[in-house]
């Protein structure tokens, strides 16, 4: 496995392999929810690539960049037993130079949800993801569902930018208690870990009364947020019912969902989120 930090020597190693190239983009502290998705980069393509970049620009000035986790020579031991060829670990300085001042940013669907209440998050993650779609020019990049309007984001930034590679969107990775994986869970004490697969409960308590034919929007947000007063520990930012291709709640019936939520337990900001009415390959494989 090749690790390098310079860009031009990812360029040179990038160069050295020959067929396709799998990229699995990440900022470390890596779970079985990254392991899936390097594991299926394995499986479908000649060479996997991945990086580990803990983006400043995706953080808020009141956020958790400076303790966001970063065991890099664990993450690179387990990257190295999966079979990843290439691994980029580049410093802020390589990815943001001095006088850096050309961002991406995706209009529309970037502003609801985690958009109202993390402002300029997407535009860091759109920048540093075209950056790395450059630096790597995979043909396939894979990203999870956790993540659900990450994922629409990037998707509706390749199309609109001609990225010529596919996107591939791989299942959540839960706890036998339903806790999506997160590198964020590591901040749960175990009073807030017992608390943290409410979400889980919530959304499933949504999808079991849509499968029971309920299909108003207002009335699923009303059956999660329910369940989440139900737990001391729980404080919401948003609990959404929306249209999975603009991200905007829908207010009377629809026929597919995508039901996400931000609570905060303790101190520890969780997401997670279900579709209802389509297949878990969400929003679809992106065809370049
Ligand atoms: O999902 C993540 O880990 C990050 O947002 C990503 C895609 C690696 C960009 O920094």
């Amino acid at each position: 496995m090749q690790i390098v930090s310079a860009l031009p020597d990812l360029r040179a190693a990038r160069a050295s392999l020959s067929g396709s190239l799998g990229l699995v983009p990440t900022m470390g502290a890596l779970h079985a929810g990254h392991m899936a998705l390097v594991t299926r980069a394995r499986n479908e393509n000649d060479c996997v690539g991945a990086s580990i970049f803990v983006n400043p620009s995706q953080f808020g000035p009141n956020e958790d960049l400076s303790k966001y986790p970063r065991p890099l020579e664990r993450d690179l031991t387990l990257l190295k037993e999966a079979g990843v060829d290439l691994v980029w670990t580049p410093s802020p300085a390589e990815v943001y130079p001095p006088g850096f001042q050309t961002w991406v940013e995706v209009s529309d669907v970037s502003r609801p949800l985690e958009g109202t209440h993390r402002p300029g998050h997407f535009r860091g993650v759109a920048t540093v993801v075209a950056k790395l779609f450059n630096a790597f020019t995979p043909d396939r990049a894979y990203f999870g569902q956790k993540d659900a309007q990450q994922v629409i984001v990037l998707a509706q930034m390749r199309r609109d930018l001609g990225f010529p590679l596919q996107m591939v969107v791989c299942p959540t990775v839960r706890e036998a208690d339903g806790l999506a994986l997160s590198s964020r869970n590591v901040y749960l004490d175990p009073q807030e870990r017992a608390a943290a697969p409410i979400l889980y409960r919530a959304l499933s308590a949504a999808r079991a009364a849509y499968d029971a034919g309920e299909r108003c929007g207002e009335r699923l947000r009303a059956i999660m947020s329910e369940i989440l007063a139900s737990e001391p520990l729980a404080r919401v930012d948003y609990v959404s019912a929306a249209d999975p291709e603009t991200l905007l709640d829908v207010e009377s019936r629809a026929d597919r969902f995508l039901l996400s939520m931000a609570v905060c337990i303790g101190r520890t900001r969780l997401i997670d989120n279900v579709m209802l009415g389509e297949s878990d390959l969400f929003p679809r494989e992106e065809q370049a």
